[in-house]
């Protein structure tokens, strides 16, 4: 069955349950990064102004399967309330007989924000009667939630079968619109930047990019593993040397196919990770007693160079240790560069996307994805299973 979108399915009168990924930062509390509720909104908006009753669920981090109450989507209903202008009830459970009572009275111009999917086990599990209960929430099912499109949960999965009329939101069609020519033949040089911690989060999508990129640029402690995997001294920074053997194996793979895989020459380094600490420029080798925090200024004009020649550019994960500003410096840089290149540019990923909307460059970059795994399993080209379960 062809994938519906939002516009296509009834909503007068009806209960639409709205998956959305509201998977936000929240700092005491307070909600730090709201990309994904504003990306959120135009699917419940939408639903509210064609007269339906919007029934929005989501998780919230991952609390084990049980109620933590730092995790509860409370100051997210409080958030949605405000920004609608709409009357935003909150449900304490997403399941029972309480909050099906809540959907049933919800009227126009209401919403119903459920807590936190995952404080049930059963959501992570798929449960099937656990799936029956989210779906006796509602007449209408739209998934909007891209950045949980790749877990096979049952908001996400389970439930669908169990409401005829299902389709996809706003934000999950304009995800796949971008995302999908990254996919084909995009305008070359093609060029991917990967960044983030563990090399071993994203081995499927190097391989699978290795046959597709014309250069691979490589930041974050993932870059470290690589470092060192080649006998490169890299002092006491973060590497995984169970994976030393598969770095190799891809930079060989990348030379057979003409891949520019570009390594850091030259590192900010700190004795300690600490905002307090005495940084360092030092490269290409890391004294011991020193940990490789940020790429340096070298590494960030060979970076500028590939992207200023770039015709299409996905990256996804931060090229230092983003949350510590002394060390975000070489993100920030890479995002100008970005940002000036005018290539069709993507970027994904929490950390990466909150450097785009600090940096105030959104505007300059073609799409800024709120998808950190998803977006990569959907380039490794692996089928989502959100989209499997809608197209059904
Ligand atoms: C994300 O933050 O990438 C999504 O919200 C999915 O969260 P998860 O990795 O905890 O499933």
């Amino acid at each position: 069955m062809p994938l519906r979108t939002i516009e296509e399915l009834p909503m007068r009168g009806r209960r639409v349950f709205v998956r959305a990924d509201l998977n936000v930062p929240l700092e005491d509390g307070a909600i730090a990064d709201t990309l994904r509720i504003d990306e959120a909104l135009p699917s419940i908006k939408w639903v509210i102004a064609n007269g339906g009753r919007p029934v929005i669920a989501s998780h919230l981090g991952r609390p084990k399967g049980g109620r933590d109450p730092k995790l509860s989507l409370r100051p997210i209903a409080e958030y949605l309330g405000e920004v609608l202008h709409v009357e935003a009830s909150f449900a304490e459970d997403c399941v029972g007989d309480a909050v099906r009572e809540q959907s049933r009275a919800l009227g126009p111009k209401q919403v119903l924000v459920l807590e936190n999917l995952r404080f049930h086990p059963e959501e992570e599990r798929n449960d099937d009667a656990f799936s029956r209960e989210l779906a006796s929430l509602c007449d209408v099912y739209v998934n909007d939630a891209f950045g949980a499109a790749h877990r096979a949960h049952a908001s996400v999965v389970g439930m669908v079968p169990y409401v005829a009329d299902h389709g996809m939101g706003n934000l999950m069609k304009k995800e796949i619109d971008h995302l999908t020519p990254l996919l084909g033949s995009p305008e070359r040089p093609y060029i991917v930047i990967l960044g983030g911690a563990k090399v071993s989060d994203k081995l499927g999508v190097i391989r699978s990019l290795l046959q597709r990129v014309d250069a691979l640029l490589l930041g974050g402690a993932m870059a470290y593993t690589f470092l060192a995997a080649q006998g490169v001294n890299v002092g006491d920074s973060r590497t995984e040397p169970d994976r030393f053997d598969t770095a190799r194996e891809i930079l060989d793979e990348a030379k057979k196919r003409g891949v520019n895989v570009v390594l850091p020459v030259d590192h900010v380094a700190a004795p300690e990770i600490s905002p307090e600490a005495m940084t360092q420029v030092l490269g290409p080798d890391i004294p011991a007693g020193f940990k490789g925090v940020d790429i340096g200024p070298a590494t960030i004009r060979r970076f500028g160079n590939e992207i200023a020649h770039a015709k299409t550019i996905f990256w996804n994960g931060p090229l230092g240790i983003f949350e510590i500003e002394p060390f975000s410096h070489g993100t920030f840089a890479i995002v100008e560069e970005v940002a000036r290149s005018g290539a069709f540019s993507v970027i994904g990923g929490g950390d990466s996307a909150a450097a785009v909307m600090r940096s105030g460059m959104q505007d300059d970059i073609t799409h800024v994805s709120t998808g950190g795994g998803a977006s990569l399993e959907f380039l490794e080209g692996i089928e989502l299973p959100a989209l499997r379960a809608l197209a059904s």
